[in-house]
């Protein structure tokens, strides 16, 4: 539940993102009520600050509402107001329509509008601001995501006392497509006004740092960026960005936890009670996002069924697709044809009494997810393009029974550390009706041994692990800048 808290709100460790971890969410009967945000940025970063405490600076999900700051638990939230030509245009536009697709490997063509990145840039000033005057002197600031690339620097402009990182929770592009964008130096510009930033993945990293030397100018010495000139005239660096990865987790025993418990199991067995109790149960998990592959799952899917390797009777799919950025067209084509898709599955393998596929677009409760997860036989992680996907690895963490299957595509992040799923390219669709098989039929012992070693990663690099390390990065950029400024 949401409580005042005094204004200007300050702290050492502020957090910036585009979205508070709560959305404000007006009832048709006009009352408000508090959400848990979508997306796994919240679902990493909460537990994280649940223990740390801080200020999160970040919009509330409604338009045109100015709020005063607020409280959930340890946090201190404090919104940033857009107005619908913000959400329209910085939101909708520039976000999910240029820099979404551009950074997913342009799965759909991204545009380039300048009255776009006008409003980013913009907006990018508002959460700067805002950021700086949370911002005790001397205090951390960690940015997230692509909508807030220009914060950086705008903040060491406003506040040059402050330790400022930046952590990009989607992929980071080859240059030959990263290059594509009109306002490319400014990006790279943006982010290295940080003094660490963070990656998923090696290649992404690797990709930041060659944009960085291709297009700014800047070399680097390993993971090290060598921004500007020093003053002393030395010859050396003005100063050093670290650009690494550090790949995100969850909170593996949360969601241990959670599976555990007596009521959670009793819904995964009402729920596969509820399906008719299917021999087998494949799910998905997604928002509704074209980056997530669900088209191609549910190709190989119907194949199956007509090949007559699945029996409709035996198998359910689940899938589970939560709304996501509705307005934006490529995202209205993408429901319409998954729907339809749907429904001509249904059509040609249900029959009265059973659907093969069972589609829900809606999100749910955690607990429900933990429910599915140990439902289902099969999680179908078949993302395109995925920074990691948490999906993954909050299926690992929930199966304590180390039963069950991963299908994983390699283009997700989480298929560097889950080397043991099954591991598929889901453009290939031979190969990931394959993968579907395979994992459809693998025996108990193989589950159990794939599912041991896949739960082994997945506690040990939890997401406390990984705040840590990135924090501990951001701590000796701290102290280097110290030791540098020293008479
Ligand atoms: P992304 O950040 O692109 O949405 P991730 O897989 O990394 O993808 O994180 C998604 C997060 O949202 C996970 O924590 C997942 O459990 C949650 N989630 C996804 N779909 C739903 C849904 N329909 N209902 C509830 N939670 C969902
Ligand atoms: O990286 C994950 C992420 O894209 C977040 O940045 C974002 O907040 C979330 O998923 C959900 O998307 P949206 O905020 O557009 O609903």
């Amino acid at each position: 539940s949401a409580a005042r808290v005094e204004n200007p709100v300050r702290s050492a460790f502020v957090v910036v993102s585009n979205r508070l971890p709560v959305d404000r969410v007006t009832e048709p009967d006009g009352s408000v009520r508090w959400r848990t945000s979508p997306g796994g940025l919240v679902t990493a970063m909460e537990p994280v600050v649940r223990d740390l405490g801080c200020v999160w600076v970040g919009w509330p999900g409604s338009i045109d509402e100015e709020l005063e700051p607020f409280a959930v638990g340890a946090m201190r939230l404090r919104p940033v107001a857009l107005s619908a030509k913000d959400f329209a245009e910085y939101y909708e536009g520039c976000s999910n329509d240029t820099f979404w697709p551009l950074y997913h490997d342009v799965i759909s063509p991204p545009g380039y509008h300048r009255e776009w990145w006008d409003r980013y840039v913009a907006v990018n000033r508002r959460f700067a601001e805002a950021a700086a005057e949370a911002a005790e002197p001397g205090a951390t600031v960690w940015v997230h995501d692509y909508q807030l690339q220009l914060v950086p620097a705008m903040l060491r402009e406003l506040r040059p006392d402050l330790v400022i990182a930046f952590f990009l929770h989607i992929p980071f592009p080859a240059h030959g497509l990263f290059g594509q964008l009109p306002w490319r130096r400014q990006v790279l510009e943006g982010i290295i006004g940080a003094d660490v930033v963070g990656f998923q993945r090696v290649a992404d990293a690797a990709n930041f740092r060659s944009a960085v030397r291709r297009y700014v100018g800047a070399p680097s010495n390993g993971n090290r960026i060598l921004v500007g000139d020093a003053p002393d005239g030395s010859g050396g660096p003005e100063r050093h960005v670290l650009a690494q990865e550090f790949p995100i987790s969850i909170d593996a025993a949360e969601f241990a936890a959670l599976a555990a418990s007596e009521s959670v199991q009793r819904r995964a067995r009402e729920i596969r009670a509820e399906l008719g109790d299917p021999k087998r149960v494949i799910l998905g998990v997604d928002r509704l996002d074209y980056t997530k592959g669900i088209r191609h799952r549910l190709k190989a899917f119907s194949e199956l069924l007509q090949d007559g390797e699945i029996d409709p009777a035996e198998v359910t799919l689940v899938q589970v697709a939560s709304p996501s950025r509705e307005r934006v067209e490529a995202y209205q084509h993408l429901r319409d044809e998954i729907e339809v898709t749907v429904g001509r599955i249904n059509g040609d393998f249900g029959t009265i009494g059973h659907s093969p596929v069972v589609y829900l677009h809606r999100g749910y409760p955690r607990e429900e997810m933990a429910a599915l997860y140990l439902a289902a036989d099969v999680l179908a992680v078949t993302a395109l393009r995925d920074g990691m996907n948490l999906v993954a690895k909050e299926y690992a963490a929930c199966r304590f029974d180390e039963r069950g299957a991963l299908v994983l595509s390699e283009f997700a992040g989480a298929a560097d550390e889950l080397r043991r799923a099954v591991l598929v390219n889901p453009h290939d669709i031979n190969g990931l009706k394959a993968g579907i098989g395979a994992a459809l039929r693998m025996p108990e012992a193989e589950q159990r041994q794939r599912m041991r070693a896949m739960r082994k990663v997945v506690f040990r690099n939890d997401v406390a692990r990984w705040s840590s390390d990135f924090l501990r990065s951001v701590e000796g950029a701290a102290a280097q800048r110290i030791l540098a400024e020293a008479p």
